[in-house]
């Protein structure tokens, strides 16, 4: 294992914090994370699952299955418990994935930071694809085509689709007849789609609905999800896949089982209580996930418009909480002070302007690309008082932190040559 390096979003929120901790002052954008609190009824559930300490079923007790399938079935996936494993986290489902399924993986480009080192980890070769105009997240289709087309002249053996909508690092989300359009081209290559919805219900605008690739392609894809984003709990590790039915999902599935009985064994009783309870979600989940993403659109739409009257070019993000902005206009300036790619760019934002973003390079982008990922959420306050009050202001952009906050990244990206 000599010469691994740990995951760069999660290697920058150390050194950042280090930082922080010694008295710096930088306005911290660089790790993907819901900065919430525990919303209250978390807590009991996590309280009365303390009694719990039995291991249990390898994938999970078969109530919270069934709170998880209903999650989905409310979803328009139809789905029995019998389809479903819960996991610490739905990061080690996708390794796991990797694993078990045969073949090379197809990335978008950029994606998620984790996507391709799992991959790797599982002796794959990574083939990215460049994203559409209109998203992030997925493939632009004429490029996926293309690069299944050379991955097999080259010898490679493509067989794995990762999607994500809503998607890390562009917090956009793909509209239904790019879906359609990938879908039918999984079908014709022959790609298990991996879909990982884990910021599905934060679409910022209400009534907005998803078209998940399990509704077009059913019997080839494996849908993950998972309550760190949406319910801010990344610390508790709850995660859950949903499987397809039919001969293929269901060896996919006991695969996966295999893995994770050899690996983690099963998810902590008192988080199966906390997934049993969030799951089945009664009206009180429901209206505290209306909320934060409400609350999600609000910071990441300001942000966006910052960065867009800095000189970027950024698509308006429609979900989760990231921006993705392009500073390609001001090449020619920050080239005159050395800026040449994201990791310098990256480098010029925390140690001359104080701002910590995490450039596009470690999401499988053009190096040269002047691109990074700013996470928008971690602007809701450093104590969970402060993250409170965010969460419950009317205009949580009036909260003196947010708002000194805005500001600063404002005046930081004023700064930058032009
Ligand atoms: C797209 C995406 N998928 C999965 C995860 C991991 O989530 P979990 O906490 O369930 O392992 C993240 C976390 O950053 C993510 O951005």
């Amino acid at each position: 294992m000599a010469g691994r390096k740990i995951s760069p979003n999660l290697a920058l929120d150390q050194l950042v914090a280090q930082r922080i901790a010694a008295g710096e002052s930088i306005v911290h954008l660089g790790f993907g994370e819901s900065r919430l609190p525990v919303f209250a009824p978390l807590r009991r559930a996590l309280t009365e699952g303390a009694d719990r300490n039995a291991y249990g079923p390898v994938v999970g007790d078969p109530d919270t299955r069934d709170a998880v399938a209903g999650y989905f079935s409310r979803r328009r996936l139809p789905t029995e418990a019998d389809q479903v494993i819960i996991a610490p986290g739905s990061k080690p489902l996708l390794m796991a994935l990797q694993l078990v399924v045969g073949g090379d993986t197809l990335v978008a480009a950029p994606s998620w930071v984790t996507y391709a080192p799992q991959a790797r980890l599982a002796g794959k070769t990574v083939l990215g694809v460049p994203i559409p105009e209109s998203c992030g997240g997925v493939p632009d289709p004429a490029a996926l085509r293309e690069t299944v087309r050379a991955a097999r002249v080259l010898g490679h053996d493509p067989r794995i689709l990762v999607l994500t909508s809503p998607d890390n690092p562009t917090g956009t989300h793909a509209p239904d007849e790019l879906v359609r359009e990938l879908c039918a081209i999984a079908e014709e290559e022959d790609l298990l789609i991996v879909s990982d919805e884990i910021y599905r219900d934060i679409l910022h605008t209400p009534g907005t609905d998803l078209l998940s690739p399990a509704e077009i392609a059913p019997r080839r894809t494996v849908v993950l999800t998972g309550l760190s984003k949406n319910l801010a709990l990344g610390g508790w590790r709850i995660g859950a896949a949903r499987f397809p039915t039919g001969g293929w999902g269901e060896r996919i599935r006991a695969d996966v089982a295999s893995v994770a009985s050899e690996i983690w064994s099963t998810l902590a009783g008192p988080m199966q209580s906390v997934a049993r309870y969030a799951f089945a979600e009664p009206p009180e989940i429901r209206e505290r996930l209306t909320a934060d993403a409400a609350l999600h659109g609000a910071v990441a739409g300001a942000v966006h418009r910052i960065m867009v009257d800095a000189g970027a070019t950024c698509r308006p993000p429609t979900g989760a909480f990231y921006v993705y902005p392009d500073f390609a206009p001001l090449r020619e300036p920050l080239a005159e002070q050395g800026i040449t790619d994201g990791a310098s760019l990256q480098h010029h934002l925390l140690e001359e302007l104080g701002v910590a973003v995490l450039s596009g390079h470690h999401f499988g982008d053009r190096p040269e690309a002047l691109r990074f990922r700013a996470a928008t959420s971690m602007l809701y306050g450093d104590t969970p008082e402060q993250q409170r009050q965010t969460q419950t202001a009317a205009d949580p952009l009036a909260v003196p932190h947010v708002a000194d906050a805005l500001v600063r990244i404002e005046q930081a990206l004023a700064k930058l040559p032009r």
